[in-house]
């Protein structure tokens, strides 16, 4: 079984994507609403929720996780692998955690998982990059960290939007969604001449307002599809390590939180465009 962790919702944009692409595989989404949003909180805070939500999917029995959060990948996710994963691994072996800032920066730089060496002269050098994030994610300095170890000449623009995710989760009206994100992009745009190439939606609730992004950005400007990157890097892992997507599949679907089930089930269906129902973990 493969887990799904999120924050709160915005992980099941990355869920729908990935339960699509592999459907005989079973899959288990965790969202931890009982401490969303992760965007606004210290460092330290967003390891350690990260860390407790991540050991409640191994012990559900997900044997790989999924951070299927920016924040929680740009904040916890190095962490996790290198300082706790070894210790998990050495009571009970074979445990994953892999973070969903890699495809994305992959697929704007297009730049594949093996290259992690810069590449002169860059075939995809996209000059700008606009980079929309929570505060947190923004502060990290991990996507543009990330890009300029693969093309260094890109410039990344950076946007924190933290009134976005709470708007998102209260199903706030199309107009104040729209106006929200019409002045992030307005803000981010003022700081440059040129269109940038792409925009990154790196927050998993963005899915949600992309229209309104789309529309306030430059036409040239290309809105990049994290949960399709994420799926497209997924395929490829399971091509390198074909053990995790082996064994018994069932096609199972199960969706949980450490927030109200019923509140959490009736917004969860905002995001998936069908009923779902939340179980307590
Ligand atoms: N969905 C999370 C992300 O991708 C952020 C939501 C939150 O602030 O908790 O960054």
């Amino acid at each position: 079984m493969i887990g799904v962790f999120d924050s709160g919702h915005g992980g099941l944009t990355i869920f729908r994507e990935l339960t699509a692409r592999f459907p005989k595989l079973s899959w288990m989404y965790y969202g931890d609403h009982a401490n969303a949003p992760y965007g606004n909180r210290a460092g330290t805070e967003v390891v350690d929720l990260t860390q407790a939500a991540v050991a409640k999917l191994f012990l559900a029995g997900c044997k790989l996780v999924i951070l299927g959060c920016n924040t929680a990948t740009a904040v916890a996710g190095k962490t996790l692998q290198q300082t706790w994963l070894p210790h998990v691994n050495a009571q009970r072996p074979g445990h994953r955690v892999l973070g969903i800032i890699a495809p994305t920066v992959e697929a704007v730089t297009q730049t594949p998982w093996h290259v992690k060496e810069p590449v002169f002269p860059q075939k995809y050098n996209t000059d700008t990059v606009a980079l929309f994030a929570t505060q947190v994610t923004v502060n990290s300095g991990v996507y543009e960290a990330e890009i300029a170890k693969r093309c260094p000449q890109v410039r990344v623009l950076k946007m924190a939007c933290p009134k976005l995710v709470p708007l998102i989760e209260a199903g706030a009206p199309q107009a104040d969604l729209a106006a929200a994100v019409t002045d992030y992009v307005v803000a981010l745009l003022a700081t440059t001449e040129i269109a940038p190439a792409y925009a990154i939606l790196g927050c998993t609730h963005y899915p949600l307002v992309a229209q309104h992004f789309r529309a306030a950005l430059p036409p040239a400007t290309r809105l990049l599809n994290q949960p399709l990157a994420v799926a497209n890097a997924l395929e490829d892992y399971f091509v390198r390590h074909p053990e995790v997507a082996s064994g018994a599949h069932a096609g199972l679907i199960q969706y949980f939180t450490s927030g109200e089930v019923g509140e959490v089930s009736r917004v969860a269906e905002l995001f998936l465009g069908a009923p779902v129902r939340f179980g307590k973990l």
